[in-house]
């Protein structure tokens, strides 16, 4: 397989905008450069003769140490492959660079802006937990399909890899934090294909509301928190997609009740975005918040990122070549004397597929540079 590259550089003058998440990302981490097809065949990441990935024998996450030999292990309890533990240490949600790092940072800008900091953020949470705290702790249902061996990667009987953020909800409670986001790596057993990937990566939020915060409005704890949830959610993926129709529908999961998806019309289709839900009394008042309501949210950052960047294959998260994760760079900063700033940015143009022509590289420029001068309302040089 032929891979080529080309690089090229611009620069334009800004002045302070405001414009929606979209808008920006997509000068930033220009679309254009992800739109071509994917090749089955991994060209970026070096691999050993017999085909397979080097594998780090230890790791330390989140200050917990973890030996490979603690993972994977020769035992009927264990289903974790070597594939997996290496995905263990690669936290591609704390890479600011990385479209899912760009994604959990722009989340955050959210909260931060409209709760004024209020929210504590975790992203380094071990993603090894007990049974108890995957499963129990949230109240998933001792038959549920999502605990067998089938779904689940089991580094023994009472250890998973998590299988979502909502592991560590219980644990955060009980440490006293009323209003969080948890961001991590989850595991799922599941066949690899352009949507599909074993490991991805999803962010909790939680608000804990008391008596007091509902009281004055004349409505239930219940009412209180389910219309606090939808309000800041839609103003989420408004941040996130710009003025989108949205609509909610009913769902079910076992920590909530109501439960809700909320979709939104982007790109000629309905796409669901998240699941949330009022939280079970049982879990906050097992976990020492007794007379408060709750809302929480899960959502999954790949398949938004693969949305707003126009990523095409879910595969391409997980290459390690700094062309493809660190495309575009600010290679030049300043401000004049008139006070307007003037930004130069090296642009890798890269066909997973093919060598592109200079032609072909010409066009993706002129159109980069026709959106970054329309969307961003900048002067081009
Ligand atoms: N844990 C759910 C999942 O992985 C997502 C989710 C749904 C999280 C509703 C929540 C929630 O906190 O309230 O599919």
């Amino acid at each position: 397989m032929t891979m080529a590259m080309s690089i090229a550089q611009f620069t334009f003058f800004s002045r302070a905008t405001s414009s929606s998440f979209l808008n920006r990302t997509n000068a930033r981490f220009n679309r254009f450069t992800f739109s071509t097809p994917f090749s089955t065949a991994d060209a970026t990441c070096t691999r050993k003769k017999n085909g397979r990935l080097p594998v780090l024998s230890a790791l330390e996450l989140g200050g917990v140490k973890i030996a490979r030999d603690d993972v994977v292990r020769d035992d009927p309890t264990n289903n974790v492959p070597d594939s997996i533990f290496s995905k263990l240490g690669m936290q591609l949600h704390k890479r600011n660079q990385h479209p899912i790092g760009i994604l959990k940072n722009a989340i955050y800008e959210y909260f931060d802006a409209n709760y004024s900091n209020k929210f504590d953020k975790f992203d380094d949470l071990c993603p090894l937990v007990s049974v108890k705290q995957n499963f129990d702790d949230v109240l998933v249902p001792a038959d549920h399909i999502s605990r067998s061996y089938n779904d689940t990667y089991y580094v023994d009987s009472q250890t998973v890899l998590r299988c979502h953020t909502s592991a560590h909800q219980a644990e955060l409670l009980r440490d006293g934090h009323t209003h969080f986001l948890v961001t991590g790596d989850v595991y799922r057993r599941d066949s690899i294909d352009s949507t599909h990937y074993p490991v991805f990566h999803q962010m909790e939020g939680f608000r804990v509301f008391s008596p007091e915060e509902w009281e004055a409005s004349g409505l239930d704890g219940t009412s209180y928190a389910a219309g606090d949830l939808k309000k800041c959610l839609e103003g989420l993926a408004r941040h996130l997609f710009g003025a989108v129709e949205m609509r909610w529908i009913d769902a079910y999961f076992p920590f909530t009740n109501p439960s809700f998806e909320l979709e939104i019309y982007f790109q000629e289709k309905w796409m669901e975005v998240l699941g949330c839900g009022v939280t079970e009394q049982e879990i906050l008042r097992n976990n020492g918040q007794l007379d408060s309501v709750a809302w929480a949210f899960g959502l999954g950052l790949e398949r938004l990122a693969m949305v707003l960047f126009d990523i095409p294959d879910i595969r391409l998260f997980w290459s390690n070549d700094e062309r493809f994760t660190s495309q575009v760079q600010l290679i030049d900063n300043f401000t004049n004397k008139k006070g307007m700033t003037s930004h130069c940015y090296r642009i890798a143009y890269r066909s997973m597929e093919c060598s592109l022509t200079d032609e072909e590289i010409n066009e993706l420029q002129r159109k980069v540079r026709e959106q970054v001068e329309t969307k961003l309302n900048v002067e081009l040089r």
